[in-house]
């Protein structure tokens, strides 16, 4: 499938997928088209404001099937997953201030594993009328690899009656291991609280799925996914209720998403997010008569295969250097997302990452914006881990240039 992704024909592996994708040249032609044939603006009975519409019709149509939206939820599309993540964050502000929330439910729980961006719009509200409690990792360590994981049991302390919000990351973009989400909804649920789930990494490597864990909040980056530099929030309709958008006054509060989508969304990135479904059938060689969601899930099966076998062969080669700590587990599992963050020992992580570079991997180092994680870890945030993270189209023989002096 690599002939889909022109830009591959690069001489050095995109290995720093979990930062970002590339894009297929369908999304590259929708791009195209959409400048060259559509870019009108919506609402007027011209054929180019009528295309236009078709595309962001078109999108919201396209992330609401990638994540299983079916009728009980809609999809935001924004800037990035941080945005939509302070937007929805501020819409709960607003609604504690005017009692759309009673004033008793104000805890939010945010877990201290999660890339800021998921942690941030929710440590500012503390100024703003909300107790923030953060929920602690519970970091152990195996031999030289360590990991940091979720606790059930911690949350089950810090819930009660008074919490609004869970906040977690379905799986770190650091530890590349994929957290029972469904169980800490429930968990979550029983109390009456709301989640908010942070599928960023997840989502490039698992199919979402909204009605499967009764989600109420669930974010993913769409240029993570192939796609555009956007991202789609999805929100169940309950979930919304007590919440109103930014969006113009006279726009009624009813109007999902758009209330959300302040100005509109982006016509040209809305193209390329509707590509999406094309590449899938392309990938899979389905034809344009099946179901869309059948499509992804056909697709994201071969996508885990696929990276099943080159995590096998990173960490195979990772775990044969002894000064080699990974950080997550190291070995493949059915929840072993294809993100591998390590140390070595006696080297910074900023000379591997040089090292690895030089020698046609594309990989960077740092924190990855996940940084009270790696102060948990007790990694030096300065330097950080390096990081490999695949996507379907890697080879073996890009995994194979790794080494290290
Ligand atoms: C797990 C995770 N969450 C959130 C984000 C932020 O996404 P965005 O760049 O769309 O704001 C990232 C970006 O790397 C991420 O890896």
């Amino acid at each position: 499938m690599r002939h889909f992704f022109p830009a591959l024909k690069a001489s050095h592996a995109f290995l720093d997928n979990a930062g970002g994708t590339q894009v297929p040249q369908c999304v590259i032609d929708a791009v195209l088209t959409c400048y060259t044939d559509s870019f009108g603006q919506r609402g007027g009975a011209y054929p180019a404001s009528e295309r236009a519409g078709a595309i962001i019709q078109r999108a919201h149509d396209v992330v609401g099937t990638f994540v299983n939206a079916t009728d009980r939820g809609t999809c935001i599309i924004g800037s990035s997953s941080t945005s939509l993540l302070h937007l929805i964050a501020s819409a709960y502000a607003d609604a504690l201030k005017s009692g759309e929330i009673a004033p008793h439910r104000n805890k939010i729980i945010v877990s201290a594993l999660g890339h800021e961006a998921n942690v941030h719009p929710w440590t500012r509200l503390a100024t703003r009328g909300f107790e923030i409690v953060m929920w602690e990792p519970r970091v152990s360590r195996e031999g030289r690899d360590m990991t940091a994981r979720l606790c059930m049991d911690s949350l089950r302390e810090l819930l009660d009656d008074r919490t609004l919000l869970v906040v977690f990351p379905e799986c770190s973009n650091i530890i590349g291991q994929r957290e029972d989400s469904i169980a800490i909804t429930k968990l979550a649920h029983a109390k009456g609280a709301r989640v908010v789930v942070d599928a960023v990494a997840s989502a490039p490597h698992r199919l979402p799925d909204v009605t499967m864990g009764d989600f109420d909040w669930l974010v993913y980056s769409t240029y993570k996914v192939f796609g555009p530099h956007a991202a789609a929030l999805y929100g169940s309709f309950d979930a919304f209720k007590p919440l109103t958008g930014p969006n113009h006054w006279f726009i009624p509060r009813e109007s999902l998403p758009y209330k959300f989508e302040l100005g509109g969304v982006s016509h040209e990135s809305a193209a390329g997010i509707g590509a999406l479904d094309t590449y899938m059938r392309q990938f899979i060689g389905a034809d344009g008569t099946r179901d869309s969601r059948g499509v992804f899930t056909e697709a994201f099966r071969k996508i885990e295969a696929i990276e099943g076998e080159l995590l096998e062969c990173l960490l195979g080669k990772l775990r044969a250097d002894d000064r080699v700590s990974v950080i997550g587990d190291p070995h493949v599992g059915p929840d072993r997302i294809a993100i591998v963050s390590f140390t070595v020992k006696g080297r910074t992580s900023e000379s591997v990452a040089r090292e690895l570079s030089e020698r046609g991997m594309g990989v960077k180092r740092g924190d990855f914006y996940s940084r009270r994680l790696i102060e948990r870890l007790g990694i030096p945030v300065d330097d950080g881990v390096v990081r490999i993270s695949l996507a379907h189209y890697n080879t073996r023989e890009e995994i194979e240039r790794l080494k290290i002096s």
